[in-house]
């Protein structure tokens, strides 16, 4: 019960913005900048934004605000939380914590791509297939990791605040730059006119609300127990509520705005809107080394990438941290230390899927497996599963006084029935929607 974890030890804490910028951090990243717009390219333009919005405020917002909740009340990873709960439940905190160790190693894969593409933007792009079968992957693989580790290890305020007050300005900026560069392109009109018309006959088709549901889940970093984590180190003082809002509206933009840079740019240069997951990798590349100035543009757009994806990284190696520290005791160093080894370990095959050597799983590389599996099938069971243990088990006054605490704007009981009975539902339908659309 959570009285019971009053604590004993003083649990660190963020400073006053350094919550909302850390949170910030874990939810922006490559899931806004380079998944969203091509996501948005295969599903009709404009009408994603429909179902995506829907699935935004249904359930990506209600389950944040839990998250955060179950943090700070608990004051503990998800593990913990689990194991506060009922001790039996201890064990159900495993499944976010090996999904977030998963998404963390194939993650870093791509990250350390953009932080590739960050030199090449200077020296001349190298081709997408001739660098995945160089060893240079490898590489910037492992030194992404090693970053993350590296900031993680060292403490929550002077570690991963910190860096996040550096990273998240830079990410502004270079957003800022790109968004006005894009804008004063030619291909402005054609561009933004794909992107925000939308076609509303796609409405009726369940795919696009699946895919949706699924970008909400993974651009607010739901489910995966590290914005409980982040949570628990949240002091007293800060209004849960008002948070949540600040976090998911700034995640909102920055994947809007990465659509406003996108579109116009490849409408400029004549190039195919749908274009997939290469969109970032191939095409636009190809547009840099042409336009004026694209090595400079090129530069600070996969500065962008990487900067949202070395931030994100550090949310998820805290989550597994956290979990070590808090039911093991482990040191914080050597909790990092293991993490980023067994996430090396992990992600070696998902490094090597694009390399030439065949890694080729039931007809689609390791990496994009591992994605589906961990980054898309199980997020919607564990975020029911906090979502169901929680709404249920937690006494609805404690949850109301958790989340109210501090907060101009109170919760009712109404929302404790909302998480108990229509996310679960609305979580229920997406998952079989999902398994339907996969596999027949
Ligand atoms: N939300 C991050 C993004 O949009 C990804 C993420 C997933 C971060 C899971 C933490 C945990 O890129």
């Amino acid at each position: 019960m959570p009285s019971e974890s009053a604590d004993t030890t003083k649990r660190a804490e963020w400073s006053r913005y350094g919550f909302v910028l850390a949170a910030i951090g874990s939810a922006v990243g490559l899931g806004n900048i380079w998944r969203f717009p091509y996501v948005v390219g295969e599903n009709g333009g404009g009408a994603f934004l429909v179902p995506y919005i829907v699935s935004f405020f249904c359930f990506g917002i209600p389950l944040m605000v839990l998250e955060f909740t179950v943090g700070r009340g608990f004051r503990g990873s998800v593990v913990t939380a689990f194991g506060r709960l009922h001790p039996r439940l201890r064990h159900l905190g495993l499944l976010p914590f090996v999904m977030t160790l998963v998404v963390f190693s194939y993650y870093s894969v791509i990250a350390g791509w953009t932080l590739a593409y960050i030199i090449f933007s200077v020296t001349g792009y190298m081709d997408f297939e001739t660098f995945t079968s160089s060893p240079l992957p490898r590489v910037t693989f492992f030194a992404t990791i090693l970053l993350a580790g590296a900031v993680v290890k060292v403490d929550l305020k002077a570690g991963i605040e910190r860096a996040n007050r550096y990273l998240m300005p830079v990410l502004g900026v270079a957003l800022l730059i790109m968004l006005v560069q894009a804008l004063t392109l030619p291909g402005v009109q054609a561009g933004l006119a794909y992107y925000l018309t939308p076609d509303l006959s796609a409405l009726s088709d369940p795919a696009i609300w699946v895919q949706a549901a699924g970008q909400v889940f993974f651009s607010l970093s739901i489910g995966f127990g590290v914005l409980l984590t982040y949570g628990s180190y949240l002091s007293d003082s800060a209004s849960i509520p008002r948070s949540a809002a600040v976090i998911a509206g700034v995640d909102f933009l920055v994947a809007l705005v990465a659509g406003f840079i996108i579109f116009p740019i490849v409408f400029s240069f004549g190039f195919d809107p749908v274009s997939g997951p290469q969109l970032a990798f191939i095409t636009l590349p190809q547009i840099f080394s042409t336009m004026a100035f694209g090595s400079f543009f090129g530069t600070i757009f996969f500065i962008l990438l990487f900067v949202g994806a070395i931030s994100s990284i550090l949310s998820m190696v805290e989550g597994g941290v956290a979990t070590m520290v808090d039911e093991w005791a482990w040191p914080r160093e050597k909790a990092t230390i293991f993490i980023c080894t067994l996430a090396a370990l992990i992600g070696l095959p998902s490094a090597l899927s694009y390399a030439g050597y065949d890694l080729i799983l039931f007809g689609a590389p390791f990496l994009d497996n591992v994605d589906l599996l961990f980054g898309t099938l199980l997020v919607p069971v564990s975020a029911s599963m906090i979502c169901l243990a929680f709404s249920w088990l937690w006494k609805p006054e404690s949850l109301l006084t958790e989340v109210n605490k501090n907060s101009r704007f109170k919760f009712s009981r109404t929302a404790v029935y909302y998480l108990r009975y229509i996310v679960p539902l609305l979580l229920l339908v997406t998952l079989a929607s999902t398994v339907v659309r996969t596999f027949l």
